[in-house]
Order: C-alpha cells, then structure tokens, then sequence
C-alpha cells in the first residue's frame, strides 16, 4: 500500500507530481488554510503531513497524531508554527526549505528598503489622486542610499544576501548576530556591533532573525526610541518580531521615519489597522518567497523532505533542534 499523506495548500505542481509517483495524498483544495481541528484530524492517520506556515501544529497536536505519522515537512524555513520538540519527543521529524528562498527573500527586503526611502508607494498615490502637476523642485523628497548605514539584524543566509545587496548599493554595513564574529563577516565589508549601537547609527534597519522566545518582541517602544528620526525599519523575517502598537505609535510620532513590513502580527493585517493609515508606512502580505521560481524549488524541497521521512531516509533539510 502507499503511503498516505495530507498536503495542508495547493502547492506548485513541481513538489506535488513527486509526492503524487510515491504517495496517496490528499490535497487541502481551499484558498485559505484548513483549520486546526481538520489538520489534528487527519494527523491521526497519515504517514507524513505537508504543512505551510498557516499551520499551528503545537504540542497538542502532536500528541494527538497516530504512531504512523513519520514526518512533518514544512514548505518554509521558518517553522515557528511548529512545536518541533514535541514531535522530536515523538520521533516525528520535521523538515523545512532553507536556502532557496533566500535570495528572494533578500530581493524583497531590498525593494522595501528601496521604495521606502524613494517614497515610492506614496508616489504612486500621488498620480493616482490627481496631484501630479508639474515636476516639483521639493516634492517627494527621499533618502539615498549610497553612503548611509543599513544595520541588519540577524545575519544568516537571508541577511547576508541582504549585505550584499547593500554593498553594491555602497551602503556602509552594520550588523547584530551574537552568533558571528568579525574575521565571519569582514569579507563582506560588514562591521558586527552591538544590538544598541545598531539602532542609534543606523539609517535603515533590517531585520532577518527567526521568531523564537528571545526574538518575540525584540523591536519595542524603547528599542524604537534609540534609532534614528530618520530611520526606517525593514521586517521580512516574523511578525511578532516587533511590538506593532509601538511602531504605529513611533512612526506616528516622528520618532523614527517609517516602516516597510512584510510581515505583521497578526496575518493578514485588518484592512483598517491604524498603520495602514500612515502614508510612510509600507505592507505587503507576506511575499518574501513570492517568486514563481523560488515557490517551485520550495514546492520540490518540501515533497523531497516528505518523502524521504516516509521511507526513514535522511531529510534534504531537517530541522535540527
Ligand atoms: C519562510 O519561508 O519562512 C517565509 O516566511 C515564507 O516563504
């Protein structure tokens, strides 16, 4: 017989045809998620579960799921949605897709960083609302890039990408990764400081670590106060990495310059969410990965991960905890 497997969203064709040669798999076929009762459901009786990010498969779950369920592979790195002790405590391994989507993700936060400081949204709505009348000497000011400091926190795959960007961009770079040190990242023109120091000399702040217990809430009121009036906070990593009530409060009041968010807490943002209403502010909805290419090697990692968990084959990329 052969094995079963849920795939919780229509993912691209390229991951699903190989999970289709090996597997009996039943495809979630709605637009939105399944919900959490559908997903505790099915784990009792499938040998591997895709998941996306949408999924909260927390311990409970877990316990929940029958003794054949070999493998959770996530279509994303980030697998904060994942409670991967308790399936590592089950002998459930769980996979993710690192690297491929990295520079992707490093395009993204570089065209936020690019249309914040070039107020390109806002000048979009400008034509839109008929304001556009002549070429105006003070109009529409924005920051350059060249020479000012971008300070990035977290320098992993994803952040690094975003260091070379930078570089070409002639952007002095900072950096905060407790994990790196300088001879790790001197190569790359990037000077490592302290988390402080990064908020009060940066021009432009990036953030790329994972969310976990000591990264929740990491950008709060105080942190906000001792960057820049100037500056402006990139986030396509999580969410909840920053306090979002005290950015609305911050940006509203001048106490840094704006914000360009990939990500927000919670997802989807309400439509009338007050930092929606703040015109140097930026959202997009979470299309870091979001390029045809990157999705299909996403697709391709995560059912290669599915498939080996099933057949007791070391994961491409497990999640190692
Ligand atoms: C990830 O992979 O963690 C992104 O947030 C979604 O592509």
């Amino acid at each position: 017989m052969r094995p079963k497997v849920f795939v919780s969203r229509i993912i691209p064709e390229a991951g699903l045809n190989l999970i289709r040669e090996v597997c009996e798999a039943e495809i979630w076929p709605e637009v939105m998620p399944p919900p959490y009762e559908v997903v505790a459901e099915k784990v009792k009786t499938v040998d591997g579960l895709l998941s996306t990010l949408n999924d909260r498969i927390d311990a409970p779950l877990i316990a929940g799921a029958g003794t054949q369920l070999k493998v959770i592979s996530q279509m994303a790195v980030g697998y904060d949605n994942i409670d991967a002790k308790a399936a590592q405590t089950r002998g459930i391994v769980v996979g993710n897709t690192p690297g491929v989507l990295t520079d992707a993700t490093a395009d993204l936060a570089f065209a936020l960083l690019l249309a914040s400081a070039r107020r390109i949204v806002e000048g979009v709505e400008y034509i839109r609302a008929g304001k556009w009348r002549t070429w105006e000497p003070k109009a529409l000011l924005g920051g350059d890039l060249s020479g000012a400091t971008l300070g990035i926190i977290g320098l992993g795959r994803i952040g690094e990408a975003v260091a070379r960007r930078a570089s070409g961009f002639n952007m002095q770079i900072l950096a905060y990764s407790p994990s790196k040190n300088s001879e790790d990242v001197s190569r790359l023109g990037i000077e490592l400081t302290s988390l402080d120091t990064l908020l009060s000399k940066s021009d432009y702040i990036s953030i790329h670590v994972p969310l976990n217990a000591q990264t929740r809430g990491m950008i709060n009121a105080e942190s906000l106060r001792k960057m820049k009036a100037s500056a402006i906070l990139i986030n396509t990593a999580r969410g909840p990495i920053i306090d979002q009530q005290a950015l609305y409060e911050a940006v509203k009041a001048g106490v840094i310059g704006g914000a360009a968010l990939d990500v927000t807490n919670p997802e989807p943002m309400a439509f009338d969410d007050p930092l929606l209403s703040l015109s140097n502010v930026i959202v997009v909805p979470h299309i870091g990965s979001a390029s045809q290419h990157t999705r299909d090697k996403m697709a391709t990692m995560a059912a290669e991960n599915l498939i080996a968990g099933i057949y007791g084959k070391p994961l491409p990329n497990q999640v190692i905890i």
